[in-house]
């Protein structure tokens, strides 16, 4: 046998597991983005061997419902809905997705509501939490999660503290031979898939790499903010009032992020005279980044809208189909491993 025939066989060998859960042909999964997973790009991943994932985000339970129903019509394969724990409908949210049996679904942005993931497998779907330590990946297991995703720092959008590479070294050993995990964050090349992949890895989920595609409805703008930008410009938010805890968001440095701090500053003088309360503050913060993100994604205002992008947008040079990018890195991990074998 040839070199190349064993590292394809290798690679899916190393992927099977984590395409047998998601029924795609390939252990890619596109994550969510707010304004960029929508029915386009999520039915092209989907419809390219991936698995792509409807960003719920703010929608109201009506959007979330005609968004499934616009998905389907395109989609020939598997997708999934991905939504925010703490959105205040997230019951009925679950119960529209159950409604089209909608097959996985992702709760990202916290620990799952009491009653949540029963709600979810009650139907049948798989449930998909992110993990952002050992000890909360364990917990999330124990509580009948059907798998992981462990995002590191890297990654666009929101983020955690620990690097992708961290969470992989202290998760991986411990739990993979458990339940199916997938690694996130900073994964712009197939080289990478194939070192997780080895280290246990069922898959992985890239963001940044595909909000560029072809068929993504991102504005040019951003589109073209994305190709300019290097690693070194995709920058965690800072945090500027200890009492107002606020996750930090890995974004291209705009005048945004700028107007961010001072949005911050004006949430916590709220706080200090008492007209608002921490909940209600945070909820500010998240609404000022989706519709900062809408502005940047939708209306192509790429000066004071959320440029938001992991440090592998310096890995995204150009427009590129769905399908393309896929094959891409799926032929780089196979050279990786095939070089590796020897
Ligand atoms: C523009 C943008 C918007 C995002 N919005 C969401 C979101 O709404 N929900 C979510 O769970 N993750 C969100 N993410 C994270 C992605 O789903 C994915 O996990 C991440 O991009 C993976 O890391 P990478 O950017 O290094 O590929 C977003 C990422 C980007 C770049």
């Amino acid at each position: 046998m040839s070199d190349t025939l064993v590292a394809t066989d290798r690679l899916t060998t190393l992927m099977a597991r984590g395409a047998d859960f998601l029924g795609s042909k390939v252990a890619i999964l596109c994550g969510a983005m707010s304004w960029v997973s929508e029915r386009n790009l999520v039915s092209a991943v989907s419809n390219a061997g991936g698995f792509g994932l409807i960003a719920c985000g703010a929608m109201t339970p009506e959007l979330l419902d005609k968004e499934i129903a616009a998905t389907k019509a395109l989609a020939k394969a598997p997708f999934g809905v991905n939504l925010i724990t703490m959105h205040p409908m997230i019951f009925d949210l679950i119960e529209v997705c159950n409604r089209h049996d909608v097959g996985h679904i992702v709760l990202a942005g916290g620990l799952p509501p009491r009653g949540s993931i029963e709600a979810i497998k009650a139907n049948g779907a798989k449930v998909i939490c992110f993990a952002p330590a050992l000890a909360l990946a364990k917990k999330l297991h124990r509580s009948g999660v059907d798998a992981l995703v462990i995002e590191g720092m890297e990654a666009g959008g929101h983020i955690g503290p620990v690097a992708t590479s961290v969470l992989a070294q202290e998760i991986l050993p411990e739990l993979a031979n458990e339940l199916p995990i997938f690694v996130a964050g900073g994964i712009g090349h197939g080289e990478a898939i194939a070192a997780y992949l080895e280290m246990g890895a069922a898959g992985v989920q890239l963001g940044t790499r595909f909000a560029c595609a072809t068929e993504s409805i991102a504005h040019p703008n951003f589109k073209k903010a994305f190709f300019r930008a290097s690693a070194r410009d995709a920058t965690a938010s800072v945090q500027v009032d200890p009492r107002l805890p606020v996750i930090p968001v890995r974004a291209l440095k705009n005048a945004g992020t700028e107007a961010f701090t001072a949005k911050q500053r004006e949430v916590a003088q709220l706080l200090d005279e008492g007209k608002v309360d921490m909940g209600e503050a945070q909820l500010q913060i998240e609404h000022y980044w989706a519709g900062a993100l809408r502005r940047a994604v939708i209306d192509g205002d790429v000066d004071g809208g959320s440029l938001m992008a992991g440090q592998s947008v310096g890995m995204v040079t150009k427009e590129e189909p769905v399908a393309e990018i896929i094959d891409t890195l799926m032929a780089e991990a196979r050279t990786a491993l095939e070089r590796r074998g020897r």
